[in-house]
């Protein structure tokens, strides 16, 4: 019968929760083991629980407070870590309510109704612990001044953000997750240049009408689709270590804003370009492995970009090719294709 209830409480954690690890898990288990005696008393260390919020006895560094329709950020106790204050209306995040909450490793306020202007200057400054901040789907319009540099996780998409400046990201080491997708970002400067361990970027559905500079090297994931670029820089890839996907879909690429060779470097897993205004199929790596071209203006199917002729050994990795949405028909695929692209399982043209 334990057993049953330990996995009804684990599918009613929050989905957001449900790749990540799970703080409560060792509640669970110690109660699967049968020996877990908690007290029942409300632990008051550090401040009372707010009337509007419910802090479980028996996991007391836990404060829920989410989807009760609250406009009023409620003050969080000294003793908790993790802090559950999504899906309200909360408008305002004074410093007065964070100002003892040294402890927190993650503060959860995506879905309110936050503005830039009611968030105190200092609100975030003194949480040295706090690793994981979830503000999207808010309405701010900067990056809060004086985030924590502790910071690990930051999502801040579906917001009106217009600008990043360098101030607002300096000095986050250790920030590996960046989501700024869904803003009005026009200018980044060289605020992503700081972010030494980040390997996921994404400034997807931005205002940008060209690459940031100064991509951090570590990055596996970057995310620039739905933006207005028309252009890459100059040895774009070249710069990077790590970085497997990269999607540049529903942009303004052109055959010529694309420098010769950009995306033949190994090491690329997956290159999404569809929905721009390619008319050609550009150069890739033999070891590319999903390439999306579909809804370009491409007129020719050119097997070269896919495989040098030279050396047959060294055929092409490739299992995904889209083309579907373009100017060419099955009749443009030479029948050398299948020498090449032995490996493709989805083709379509
Ligand atoms: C912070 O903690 C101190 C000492 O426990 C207490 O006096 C103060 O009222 C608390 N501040 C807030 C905003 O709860
Ligand atoms: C936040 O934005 C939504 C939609 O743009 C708007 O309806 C709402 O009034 C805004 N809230 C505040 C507090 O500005
Ligand atoms: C980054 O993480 C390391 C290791 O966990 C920690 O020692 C360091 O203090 C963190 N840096 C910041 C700025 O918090
Ligand atoms: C890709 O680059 C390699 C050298 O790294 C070169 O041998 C090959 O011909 C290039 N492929 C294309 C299609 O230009
Ligand atoms: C195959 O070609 C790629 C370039 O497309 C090159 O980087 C790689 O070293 C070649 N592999 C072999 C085994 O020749």
């Amino acid at each position: 019968m334990r057993v049953v209830i330990v996995f009804l409480l684990s599918a009613l954690l929050p989905h957001s929760l449900s790749h990540q690890p799970d703080p409560l898990a060792w509640v669970y288990t110690r109660r699967s083991q049968g020996h877990y005696y908690g007290s029942l008393q409300a632990d008051t260390a550090g401040g009372a629980c707010p009337d509007e919020c419910d802090c479980p006895p028996t996991f007391p560094i836990a404060m829920y407070c989410d989807g009760r329709g609250l406009s009023t950020m409620p003050t969080i106790p000294s003793r908790v870590k993790y802090a559950y204050l999504q899906n309200n209306a909360i408008t305002a995040v004074p410093d007065s309510t964070l100002a003892n909450a040294t402890n927190l490793v993650w503060l959860m306020m995506h879905h309110n109704q936050l503005t830039s202007d009611a968030i105190g200057k200092k609100a975030f400054l003194k949480l040295e612990s706090l690793e994981r901040l979830y503000l999207q789907h808010n309405n701010l319009t900067s990056i809060p001044s004086n985030l924590p540099r502790s910071l690990r996780d930051l999502r801040i998409n579906h917001n009106k953000i217009e600008k990043v400046i360098a101030a607002d990201l300096e000095g986050m080491d250790n920030l590996t997750i960046l989501y700024l997708n869904d803003n009005a970002v026009t200018d980044m400067g060289t605020s992503l240049k700081a972010l030494k361990s980040l390997t996921l970027l994404d400034i997807s559905g931005n205002k940008l009408t060209k690459v940031p500079e100064a991509l951090p090297e570590h990055l596996h994931q970057l995310y620039l689709e739905s933006n207005s670029i028309d252009a890459l820089p100059e040895s774009f890839l070249g710069g990077f270590t790590q970085l497997q996907y990269i999607r540049i879909a529903h942009n303004q690429l052109t055959d010529k804003g694309i420098p010769a060779n950009t995306f033949n470097v190994t090491g690329l897993v997956e290159l999404d370009l569809s929905f721009n205004k390619l008319e050609r199929i550009p150069p890739v790596s033999t070891t590319l492995q999903h390439l999306y071209l579909q809804a370009n203006q491409i007129k020719e199917f050119t097997l070269g970009s896919f495989c040098t002729f030279t050396d047959v050994s060294n055929f092409s990795k490739l299992r995904t090719l889209r083309l579907d949405g373009n100017e060419i028909s099955l009749e443009d695929v030479p029948s050398e294709s299948s020498i090449c692209l032995r490996l493709a399982s989805t083709i379509e043209i």
